[in-house]
C-alpha cells in the first residue's frame, strides 16, 4: 500500500487519482483524520499499516499565493521544514522508503554554464544565500532536514501546469492575471511529475534528490504565444516592465524563476518530455 500525505492538496490529489486510476493500493491521509505532523500518532500509524512507500505531498504553500507566507511563518516553517524532519525520524525507525515534495524554487536564475542546475548546486535562493522569499528558505531548510536520509527521494516540482481548469494550475494563472511578468522558467507538468516520481520507486532507481521538470525552459512571453495560437483568449496581455516594477504594484516578496537541469532523473530511466511539448499539448486540451 502506497501512503499519500497531504493528500488533500492539490499535489497530493493527484497522487491519489494517478495510483487509484492504476488500481495500485493506496492511502491518502489528511491532519484532519490523522495528525500525521504529531511525531508519535505517525509513528504510530507506520508500525500499524506498515506501507510499502509513502509520499509526502503536504507543505505550506501559501494562500492566495506565497506573499501569504510572510505573514504565516510559523506554519510555512513548520509545514516545509519541521514536518519533513519528523516524517524522516518516523520513516527511518520503521525502515519505510518514502518521497518527499520538494521545490525548485530554492533556485534563481541559470548558472552561468548556461545549464539548469543541478543536484550538486548549493540552494542560492534560500536563508543560506538570500535574499530569498520566506517559503523559498524554508523549502531549502526541508531539504536539508532531508540530507543524507535513508531510503529517501527527494523530488524537486517546479511551477505545475496541466489542462485543468485550477486557480493552482500555471496556465489558468496566466489567463487570469491583469499584468504578467517576463520571467524564463523550468516547469513540471504535474501528471508528469506524479508519473515520473513514482516511476522512481517502481524502477527502484537510486534514492536521493532529483530535479523533477520538463526538459528545457519558457519565457512568460513565450507561453503567451502559445496560448494564443490555442485560441484560449483574445486578450491582449500586458507587462510589468521589471522586477522592480512586479514589486512595487504585485508583490510582497521576491518570486524564484530559474532552470533546473532534468538529466539526473532521465539518466537514470526516467524519462520527461519536453517542456514545449507538454505545454502546449495541455494547452490544446484546454482549448477543446
Ligand atoms: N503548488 C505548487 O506550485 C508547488 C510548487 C512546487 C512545490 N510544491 C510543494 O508541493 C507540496 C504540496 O503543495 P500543494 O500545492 O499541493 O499545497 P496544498 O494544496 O496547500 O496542499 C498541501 C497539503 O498539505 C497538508 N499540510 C500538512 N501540513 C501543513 C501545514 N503546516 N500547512 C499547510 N498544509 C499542510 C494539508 O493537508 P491536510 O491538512 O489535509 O493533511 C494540505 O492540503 C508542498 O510541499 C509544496 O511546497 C508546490
Amino acid at each position: 500500500m502506497i501512503a499519500i500525505l497531504g493528500a488533500t492538496g492539490y499535489v497530493g490529489s493527484h497522487y491519489l487519482s494517478y495510483l487509484r486510476t492504476r488500481g495500485i493500493a493506496c492511502e491518502g491521509l489528511s491532519r484532519a483524520e490523522l495528525d500525521y505532523a504529531d511525531f508519535s500518532t505517525f509513528l504510530g500509524w507506520l508500525k500499524d499499516r506498515r506501507p510499502d512507500f509513502v509520499i509526502n505531498a503536504a507543505g505550506y504553500t501559501g494562500k492566495p499565493n506565497v506573499d501569504a507566507c510572510e505573514l504565516n511563518k510559523a506554519e510555512c516553517l513548520f509545514g516545509n521544514a519541521v514536518l519533513p524532519g519528523r516524517i524522516r525520524q518516523a520513516c527511518e525507525e520503521t525502515k519505510t522508503p518514502w518521497g518527499h515534495v520538494s521545490s525548485g524554487c530554492v533556485f534563481q536564475g541559470r548558472p552561468s554554464d548556461n545549464l539548469g542546475w543541478t543536484e550538486d548546486d548549493q540552494p542560492n535562493f534560500s536563508f543560506r544565500s538570500p535574499p530569498c522569499s520566506f517559503y523559498s528558505g524554508t523549502k531549502a531548510l526541508g531539504e536539508e532536514m532531508l540530507r543524507g536520509a535513508a531510503n529517501c527521494y527527494v523530488w524537486r516540482l517546479r511551477v505545475p501546469f496541466n489542462h485543468e481548469d485550477s486557480n493552482r494550475n500555471y496556465l489558468t494563472k496566466l489567463l487570469q492575471y491583469d499584468r504578467l511578468l517576463d520571467v524564463e522558467n523550468s516547469l513540471s507538468h504535474l501528471d508528469d511529475y506524479v508519473a515520473a516520481t513514482f516511476a522512481c520507486w517502481e524502477k527502484q532507481i537510486p534514492f536521493g534528490l532529483y530535479n523533477v521538470v520538463n526538459p528545457g525552459a519558457v519565457t512568460t512571453l513565450q507561453v503567451v504565444e502559445w496560448i494564443k495560437e490555442a485560441g484560449l483568449t483574445a486578450k491582449e496581455f500586458s507587462f510589468f516592465e521589471s522586477e522592480r516594477e512586479f514589486m512595487q504594484e504585485a508583490g510582497r516578496t521576491p518570486r524564484s524563476s530559474c532552470v533546473l537541469d532534468s538529466s539526473k532523473i532521465i539518466d537514470a530511466g526516467v524519462p520527461l518530455r519536453p517542456v514545449e511539448e507538454a505545454c502546449r499539448d495541455s494547452l490544446r486540451r484546454m482549448a477543446n
